[in-house]
């Protein structure tokens, strides 16, 4: 089992593009079936994550290969409407191919999805939107069987904004009968960049980043080129990781509008961040303040995504930061992991309360889902010794070459 070693307490220096979304990256591959033609999807990063989109994709008859940071998707060849369990299991994120294969072939059968575990992750508003579209969906024994004739157009008020949930009826929207509108969407920016490969494909939707989107359906979706945006989360990590650690450093290939509830937070913490263009430079020379209260919330609110994250920063500031997560029941595993290097972390229900200590220590811990892998290993850039932090499939479906990325800041890491 391999494991990654990181001995800290110097501050970062240095410079490192920022990688390309995942979780645009992973419904845009979705996408990629709508239309019979060819997608090249650039800026894709190379994750295990996206490795399993092309495997799904494979499965069902497309061709899709990687070639440097490009994904091609050439459909035509679908010939399939099924996903196996083994894949489904492996990311959340193969539910988005639900809305996806039911346009294009009429037909689905796939499994409840897997993930990460960070408490119970319905899909009943997914089903949902797809049933208020037209199809039927018999759920039974964690297997989904649906079938549609045509998906037609209508109004669908999602009680609360989920990311996914919006992108498969997006997914659906575009080539049905009639004009869907989604009130209450999610505004994340990854819904505006599949909104911008839908219309380079030839749709017709409108609204994405505002909480109404209409999708006109059309009959027919053509091949396109689409660049992937910035991941906001990467950008995160590694501001988080400038706070914690201290120094100075640039990230370039960034989409700084995108992360400002972080950059906003992180300043106020004492960090210096300016941004030009798609520049970021961040610096922390003197004390990390604690960060007051940090509430999670949809965007344009703090991301559910950074809170382990701000959360190893946190760890190390003068004071009492206090953390309310408002989107997953179960997603402080990481502060169990914090403990053992020396955190100062008290939980009651959504509540974290993080009071800084003078120094962390090198522990041997254990990722427990993605962020807060990520985030352990934050926290260990601040901390004084050697840290083994084992447990790194969670780290490699969402970070593209992670010791890499941070020993281009002159991070002391290894993987063993
Ligand atoms: C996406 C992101 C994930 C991020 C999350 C919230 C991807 C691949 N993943 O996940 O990184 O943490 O948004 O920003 O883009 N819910 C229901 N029923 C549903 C769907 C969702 O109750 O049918 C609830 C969830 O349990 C959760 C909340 O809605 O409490 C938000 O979930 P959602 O926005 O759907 O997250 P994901 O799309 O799974």
């Amino acid at each position: 089992m391999s494991a990654i070693v990181i001995t800290g307490g110097k501050p970062l220096s240095g410079s490192v593009r920022v990688q390309g979304a995942k979780n645009s990256a992973l419904p845009i591959l979705a996408a990629s079936v709508l239309n019979a033609g060819q997608s090249v999807v650039g800026n894709c990063p190379d994750l295990s994550d996206v490795d399993s989109s092309i495997r799904i994709l494979r499965h069902l008859g497309c061709a899709a290969e990687r070639a440097g940071d490009t994904v091609t998707v050439n459909a035509s060849g679908m010939n399939r409407f099924d996903i196996p369990e083994s894949l489904m299991r492996e990311m959340r994120s193969s539910v988005v191919f639900l809305g996806a294969i039911l346009s294009r072939a009429g037909e689905a059968v796939m499994s409840y999805p897997g993930g990460c575990d960070i408490g119970p992750r319905p899909i009943d508003l997914h089903l949902s939107a797809l049933r208020q579209m037209g199809a039927e969906i018999c759920e039974e024994g964690g297997f989904l069987r649906c079938k549609v004739k045509e998906f037609t157009g209508c109004g669908i008020h999602l009680p609360l904004p989920s990311v996914g949930a919006t992108e498969n009826i997006m997914l659906a929207a575009a080539r049905a009968r009639g004009t869907t509108r989604i009130f209450n969407a999610a505004r994340e920016p990854e819904i505006a960049d599949l909104q911008n490969y839908l219309n380079a494909a030839g749709g017709r939707v409108s609204g994405a980043g505002s909480s109404t989107i209409d999708v006109e359906g059309v009959p027919e979706l053509r091949g396109t080129e689409h660049r992937v945006i910035p991941d906001r989360i990467v950008t995160a990590t590694l501001l988080s990781a400038a706070a914690a650690a201290g120094g100075e450093v640039t990230l370039t290939d960034a989409c700084p509008l995108d992360a400002s509830a972080v950059i906003s937070v992180l300043t106020d913490a004492g960090c210096e961040i300016t941004a030009r263009g798609t520049e970021l430079r961040a610096s922390r020379r003197g004390t990390l303040r604690a960060m007051g209260r940090v509430r999670t919330m949809p965007h344009p609110g703090f991301p559910t995504d950074a809170q382990a994250l701000v959360m190893a920063a946190a760890c190390r500031a003068d004071g009492v930061t206090v953390f309310s997560e408002k989107i997953f029941q179960n997603r402080y595993q990481h502060a169990m992991e914090l403990l053992r290097m020396g955190a100062d972390i008290q939980i009651e229900g959504e509540v974290a309360v993080v009071r800084g200590v003078p120094k962390l220590y090198g522990a041997r811990v254990c990722s427990t889902d993605l962020r807060g892998g990520a985030a352990l290993a934050v926290a260990a850039l601040a901390a004084e010794g050697e840290t083994e932090l084992s447990g790194l499939e969670h780290i490699d479906r969402g970070y593209e070459k992670f010791e890499a990325m941070l020993a281009a800041l002159g991070a002391d890491i290894k993987r063993v």
